[in-house]
Protein backbone atom coordinates (compact mmCIF):
# COMPACT_ATOMS: atom_id res chain seq x y z
CA UNK A 1 0.00 0.00 0.00
CA UNK A 2 1.61 3.22 -1.02
CA UNK A 3 1.75 5.51 1.63
CA UNK A 4 -0.59 8.97 1.54
CA UNK A 5 0.51 12.32 2.08
CA UNK A 6 -0.62 14.66 4.49
CA UNK A 7 -1.48 18.66 3.09
CA UNK A 8 -1.83 21.47 5.48
CA UNK A 9 -3.88 24.60 4.21
CA UNK A 10 -2.59 27.79 6.88
CA UNK A 11 -3.50 31.04 7.21
CA UNK A 12 -4.75 33.75 9.51
CA UNK A 13 -8.64 34.09 10.81
CA UNK A 14 -10.49 34.71 8.39
CA UNK A 15 -8.51 33.96 5.10
CA UNK A 16 -10.52 31.08 3.74
CA UNK A 17 -8.85 27.91 4.94
CA UNK A 18 -11.82 25.87 5.80
CA UNK A 19 -13.52 26.74 2.19
CA UNK A 20 -10.36 26.03 0.24
CA UNK A 21 -9.88 22.89 1.97
CA UNK A 22 -13.19 21.42 2.07
CA UNK A 23 -13.48 22.33 -1.92
CA UNK A 24 -9.78 21.06 -2.33
CA UNK A 25 -11.27 17.65 -0.95
CA UNK A 26 -13.83 17.33 -3.48
CA UNK A 27 -12.02 18.48 -5.96
CA UNK A 28 -9.27 15.48 -5.72
CA UNK A 29 -12.30 13.00 -5.11
CA UNK A 30 -13.07 13.79 -8.19
CA UNK A 31 -9.96 13.49 -9.75
CA UNK A 32 -9.90 9.44 -8.31
CA UNK A 33 -7.79 10.57 -4.59
CA UNK A 34 -9.25 9.00 -1.23
CA UNK A 35 -8.96 12.25 0.28
CA UNK A 36 -10.28 13.67 3.48
CA UNK A 37 -10.95 16.78 5.14
CA UNK A 38 -9.67 17.38 8.87
CA UNK A 39 -8.91 20.28 11.04
CA UNK A 40 -7.46 21.68 14.05
CA UNK A 41 -8.21 22.28 17.11
CA UNK A 42 -9.62 18.98 16.87
CA UNK A 43 -13.28 19.23 18.48
CA UNK A 44 -12.16 15.99 21.07
CA UNK A 45 -10.63 15.62 24.12
CA UNK A 46 -8.20 18.64 24.60
CA UNK A 47 -9.40 20.11 21.12
CA UNK A 48 -13.03 20.66 22.81
CA UNK A 49 -11.23 22.07 26.28
CA UNK A 50 -9.42 24.79 23.78
CA UNK A 51 -12.32 25.59 22.25
CA UNK A 52 -14.12 26.21 25.90
CA UNK A 53 -14.69 30.16 26.09
CA UNK A 54 -12.17 31.35 29.27
CA UNK A 55 -9.86 29.96 28.25
CA UNK A 56 -7.93 32.81 27.17
CA UNK A 57 -7.30 33.39 30.83
CA UNK A 58 -4.56 30.94 30.87
CA UNK A 59 -0.74 31.22 30.27
CA UNK A 60 0.02 31.48 26.50
CA UNK A 61 3.23 28.64 27.09
CA UNK A 62 0.50 26.10 28.78
CA UNK A 63 -2.04 27.15 25.78
CA UNK A 64 0.52 26.56 23.66
CA UNK A 65 0.95 23.12 25.25
CA UNK A 66 -2.80 22.34 24.83
CA UNK A 67 -2.44 22.61 21.26
CA UNK A 68 0.32 20.55 20.91
CA UNK A 69 -1.43 17.93 23.34
CA UNK A 70 -4.66 18.20 20.46
CA UNK A 71 -2.08 17.44 17.74
CA UNK A 72 -0.52 14.64 19.38
CA UNK A 73 -4.24 12.79 19.56
CA UNK A 74 -5.17 14.00 15.83
CA UNK A 75 -1.83 12.40 14.78
CA UNK A 76 -2.78 9.39 16.63
CA UNK A 77 -6.71 9.30 15.73
CA UNK A 78 -6.70 10.13 11.88
CA UNK A 79 -3.32 11.41 10.57
CA UNK A 80 -1.14 8.51 11.33
CA UNK A 81 -4.00 6.01 10.17
CA UNK A 82 -5.03 7.48 6.90
CA UNK A 83 -1.45 8.15 5.61
CA UNK A 84 -1.22 4.16 6.27
CA UNK A 85 -4.11 3.70 4.35
CA UNK A 86 -2.89 6.11 1.40
CA UNK A 87 -5.47 9.10 1.77
CA UNK A 88 -3.93 12.27 0.54
CA UNK A 89 -4.84 14.39 4.02
CA UNK A 90 -6.24 18.07 3.99
CA UNK A 91 -5.76 19.12 7.39
CA UNK A 92 -7.12 22.90 7.76
CA UNK A 93 -4.40 24.14 9.87
CA UNK A 94 -1.35 22.04 11.43
CA UNK A 95 2.00 23.22 13.31
CA UNK A 96 2.60 25.81 11.42
CA UNK A 97 -0.70 27.28 13.29
CA UNK A 98 0.93 26.47 16.35
CA UNK A 99 4.13 28.41 15.07
CA UNK A 100 2.68 31.61 13.77
CA UNK A 101 -0.25 31.92 16.44
CA UNK A 102 1.46 30.63 20.15
CA UNK A 103 4.65 31.86 18.23
CA UNK A 104 3.55 35.51 18.17
CA UNK A 105 1.73 35.26 21.58
CA UNK A 106 5.01 33.93 23.63
CA UNK A 107 7.49 35.69 21.41
CA UNK A 108 9.39 32.63 21.06
CA UNK A 109 8.62 30.37 18.07
CA UNK A 110 11.77 28.16 18.17
CA UNK A 111 10.47 26.99 21.56
CA UNK A 112 6.63 25.97 19.48
CA UNK A 113 8.86 24.18 16.77
CA UNK A 114 10.76 22.11 19.72
CA UNK A 115 7.47 21.21 21.70
CA UNK A 116 5.67 19.95 18.65
CA UNK A 117 9.06 17.97 17.19
CA UNK A 118 6.96 15.11 17.65
CA UNK A 119 4.15 15.83 14.67
CA UNK A 120 5.33 14.47 11.24
CA UNK A 121 6.21 17.21 8.87
CA UNK A 122 3.97 18.05 6.13
CA UNK A 123 4.44 16.65 2.46
CA UNK A 124 3.23 20.22 1.51
CA UNK A 125 2.12 23.47 3.29
CA UNK A 126 0.06 26.05 1.99
CA UNK A 127 -0.73 29.89 3.27
CA UNK A 128 -3.42 31.15 2.01
CA UNK A 129 -2.30 35.63 2.20
CA UNK A 130 -4.74 37.56 3.30
CA UNK A 131 -3.62 41.12 5.01
CA UNK A 132 -5.75 41.46 8.32
CA UNK A 133 -8.20 43.92 7.86
CA UNK A 134 -9.84 42.09 4.81
CA UNK A 135 -9.63 38.95 7.04
CA UNK A 136 -11.20 40.29 9.73
CA UNK A 137 -13.87 42.22 7.71
CA UNK A 138 -14.91 38.50 6.05
CA UNK A 139 -15.92 37.13 9.28
CA UNK A 140 -19.47 37.54 10.32
CA UNK A 141 -19.86 35.93 13.54
CA UNK A 142 -18.67 37.00 17.36
CA UNK A 143 -14.68 37.54 17.14
CA UNK A 144 -12.73 34.91 18.75
CA UNK A 145 -9.70 35.80 21.37
CA UNK A 146 -7.36 35.50 18.70
CA UNK A 147 -9.19 37.50 16.13
CA UNK A 148 -7.43 40.93 16.99
CA UNK A 149 -6.21 43.23 13.92
CA UNK A 150 -2.68 43.25 16.58
CA UNK A 151 -2.43 39.91 17.08
CA UNK A 152 -3.35 38.40 13.22
CA UNK A 153 -0.35 41.21 11.99
CA UNK A 154 2.05 39.46 14.03
CA UNK A 155 0.89 36.24 12.91
CA UNK A 156 1.28 37.16 9.52
CA UNK A 157 4.49 38.37 10.09
CA UNK A 158 5.68 35.06 11.15
CA UNK A 159 3.32 32.79 8.49
CA UNK A 160 5.35 34.91 5.79
CA UNK A 161 8.63 34.22 7.07
CA UNK A 162 7.67 31.38 6.96
CA UNK A 163 6.80 30.93 3.08
CA UNK A 164 9.89 33.47 2.59
CA UNK A 165 11.95 30.04 3.80
CA UNK A 166 10.44 27.86 1.81
CA UNK A 167 8.32 26.15 4.16
CA UNK A 168 4.85 27.37 2.84
CA UNK A 169 3.61 27.72 -0.27
CA UNK A 170 2.24 30.94 -0.76
CA UNK A 171 -1.18 31.83 -2.46
CA UNK A 172 -2.64 35.03 -3.17
CA UNK A 173 -6.09 34.24 -0.83
CA UNK A 174 -8.02 37.43 -2.07
CA UNK A 175 -8.47 36.05 -5.41
CA UNK A 176 -11.88 34.60 -6.43
CA UNK A 177 -12.55 31.56 -4.49
CA UNK A 178 -12.53 28.90 -7.15
CA UNK A 179 -9.36 30.23 -8.59
CA UNK A 180 -7.59 29.83 -5.12
CA UNK A 181 -8.93 26.06 -5.07
CA UNK A 182 -7.38 25.80 -8.65
CA UNK A 183 -4.04 26.71 -7.71
CA UNK A 184 -4.03 24.60 -4.47
CA UNK A 185 -4.35 21.53 -7.38
CA UNK A 186 -2.03 22.82 -8.96
CA UNK A 187 0.62 23.12 -6.70
CA UNK A 188 -0.09 19.96 -5.30
CA UNK A 189 -0.51 18.19 -8.11
CA UNK A 190 3.78 17.23 -8.16
CA UNK A 191 3.39 15.87 -4.72
CA UNK A 192 0.33 13.47 -5.23
CA UNK A 193 0.59 9.90 -5.24
CA UNK A 194 -1.02 7.77 -7.74
CA UNK A 195 -4.98 7.86 -8.36
CA UNK A 196 -6.99 4.85 -6.95
CA UNK A 197 -6.29 2.21 -9.64
CA UNK A 198 -9.64 1.52 -10.47
CA UNK A 199 -10.10 5.12 -11.60
CA UNK A 200 -9.82 6.28 -14.92
CA UNK A 201 -10.67 9.74 -14.77
CA UNK A 202 -7.10 12.15 -15.36
CA UNK A 203 -6.14 15.08 -12.72
CA UNK A 204 -7.39 18.54 -13.92
CA UNK A 205 -9.93 21.17 -12.76
P1 LIG B 1 -10.09 27.98 13.56
O1 LIG B 1 -9.31 27.56 12.39
O2 LIG B 1 -10.76 29.34 13.51
O3 LIG B 1 -11.11 26.86 13.94
P2 LIG B 1 -12.70 26.85 13.77
O4 LIG B 1 -13.00 27.60 12.50
O5 LIG B 1 -13.02 25.40 13.69
O6 LIG B 1 -13.20 27.50 15.03
O7 LIG B 1 -9.13 27.92 14.85
C1 LIG B 1 -9.53 28.48 16.06
C2 LIG B 1 -8.43 29.37 16.59
O8 LIG B 1 -7.37 28.59 17.11
C3 LIG B 1 -7.83 30.29 15.56
O9 LIG B 1 -8.07 31.63 15.92
C4 LIG B 1 -6.35 30.01 15.61
C5 LIG B 1 -6.15 29.24 16.86
N1 LIG B 1 -5.06 28.24 16.80
C6 LIG B 1 -3.87 28.51 17.45
O10 LIG B 1 -3.71 29.58 18.04
N2 LIG B 1 -2.88 27.58 17.44
C7 LIG B 1 -3.01 26.37 16.82
O11 LIG B 1 -2.08 25.54 16.84
C8 LIG B 1 -4.24 26.10 16.14
C9 LIG B 1 -4.45 24.78 15.46
C10 LIG B 1 -5.25 27.07 16.15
Amino acid sequence: MQRGILVAVEGIDGAGKTTQSKALVRLLRKNGYDAIYTSEPTSVGVGKLLRRPGLGKVPPALEALLFAADRMEHVRRVIEPGLRKGYVIVSDRYVHSSIAYQGAMLGDAEWVRTVNRFAPKPDVAFLLDVEPRLALSRIRRPRSRFERLELLEAVRKIYLEMAGAGELILLDGTKPPGQVTEELLARLRPFLPSPKSNCTQKLGP
